[in-house]
């Protein structure tokens, strides 16, 4: 069949697009106004057209956008002491988005493991779990959905359930080529499951007694979402390599590894480039973003608002019979039903609404780190009739 579009059919996309945008709110090409609490999937840190961000990049722009890693970056070495000052680590390679980023850190595992003398080494992984869409990241995910299609799938990625220690310690155990532990410290894709916080030290604690990498995705979790620079901040402790993206530059692509101790030293010329990663634009909106945050405490705004939205949402839809649960920290939030609830991503936007649903039964929401209380009204106004009415229309489940 001839194809309508000249895109390839990648997306089954949602019939509107959006002209512009203001803080936390977004407008379409027929001037509707609509609350973005989606942030482009944890990506807008800092809202639309911020100020401070507009004025950086264009005068970024008009100065040098890109250069090569042939040579001096300076701000590089900026935006990664940054990163290096709130994450304790101590090295950064940058690259340009999440799969890119979680590649980097594989091949950190298994260059490692070879340093050991493991020729075949093995990365364990999660079930739920979403790396990205490359071979070995999509190969690393634990979606068969993602997969299908694109075997034969990378190997050397044994899976476990997450948050059950005992699963871990065996699968160590049993697989002495394993060299590192790869996991997101909140599932997104997976329907916002935390690790809890007890298994983010259990893990840590084995990782320390075995030798292994400690490898933490915090590539939608991470950048402030949760309250902290890094969800895993939470647990008091330290990955031994750290892969970021999407909300690190506030909507320029930007990705980055963050690593230390030995894995920080694995990586030597010629083993890894990459010919945009860490140009000057997407450096400075990084610096910009983290400058914002910290200067306008969203790390704190991120807690303070995400608690309000949760009580908000726990008094208006919590005790509906159909409503799971209402997890996740700071501004990363699900609210699991015991349905699909998939329809309720148009109803929202033909609400004004911005939102997603991911894992069939969870609508995400992932807003601006610069959200209100005020938004939180408007969106709790708007979505809990429409979670009311979803519930009362769908057939519960069997
Ligand atoms: C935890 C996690 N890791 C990796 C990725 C992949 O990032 P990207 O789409 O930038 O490649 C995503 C994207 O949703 C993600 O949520």
């Amino acid at each position: 069949m001839a194809a309508t579009t000249p895109l390839m059919s990648t997306y089954g996309r949602l019939p509107v697009a959006f002209s512009h945008g203001d803080g936390a709110w977004l407008f379409d090409t027929q001037g509707r106004r609509y609350l973005d609490c989606l942030s482009g999937i944890a990506v807008n840190t800092l809202g639309h057209n911020h100020p401070d961000l507009v004025a950086a990049l264009r005068e970024q722009v008009g100065r040098i956008i890109h250069c090569s890693n042939l040579f001096e970056v300076p701000l590089q070495t900026e935006l990664a002491s940054r990163l290096v000052a709130v994450s304790g680590m101590t090295n950064v390679f940058f690259c340009n988005s999440g799969l890119e980023a979680n590649e980097a850190a594989i091949k950190i595992a298994r260059k490692y493991g070879h340093g050991k003398g493991i020729a075949e080494p093995e990365i364990v992984v999660y079930e739920k779990a979403f790396h990205g869409r490359s071979l070995a990241t999509l190969s690393a995910t634990g979606n068969a959905k993602v997969q299908k299609g694109f075997e034969p799938l990378v190997g050397g990625f044994p899976r476990v359930p997450l948050n059950d220690a005992q699963a871990l310690r065996r699968v160590v155990d049993e697989r002495p080529n394993v060299v590192a532990v790869f996991l997101e410290a909140i599932q997104g894709e997976g329907g916002i499951q935390p690790a809890s916080l007890e298994y983010l030290r259990e893990a840590r604690q084995l990782c320390d007694e075995r030798g292994l990498l400690l490898m933490i995705d915090e590539v939608q979790c991470g950048t402030g979402r949760t309250g902290k620079w890094f969800a895993h901040q939470w647990a008091g402790i330290l990955p031994d390599v750290m892969p970021l993206a999407k909300g690190l530059s506030s909507g320029v692509p930007v990705g980055a590894v963050v690593a230390h101790g030995a894995a920080a030293e694995v990586f030597h010329p010629g083993n890894h480039g990459t010919t945009f990663g860490g140009n000057p634009l997407a450096m400075r909106a990084g610096l910009v973003t983290m400058a914002v945050m910290e200067r306008d405490d969203l790390l704190g705004n991120a807690t303070r608002v995400g608690d309000y939205l949760v009580q908000c949402l726990t008094q208006t839809i919590g005790g509906l019979p159909g409503v799971r649960e209402i997890r996740g920290r700071g501004l990363m939030l699900g609210i699991e039903l015991d349905r699909p609830c998939g329809e309720l991503v148009q109803r929202s936007l033909d609400a004004g609404l911005v939102l997603n649903v991911t894992a069939d039964t969870v609508v995400r929401l992932l807003p601006p780190l610069i959200f209100t209380r005020e938004h939180v009204d408007h969106l709790v106004e708007r979505l809990a009739p429409l979670v009311r009415q979803h519930l009362a229309s769908s057939p519960a489940p069997a």
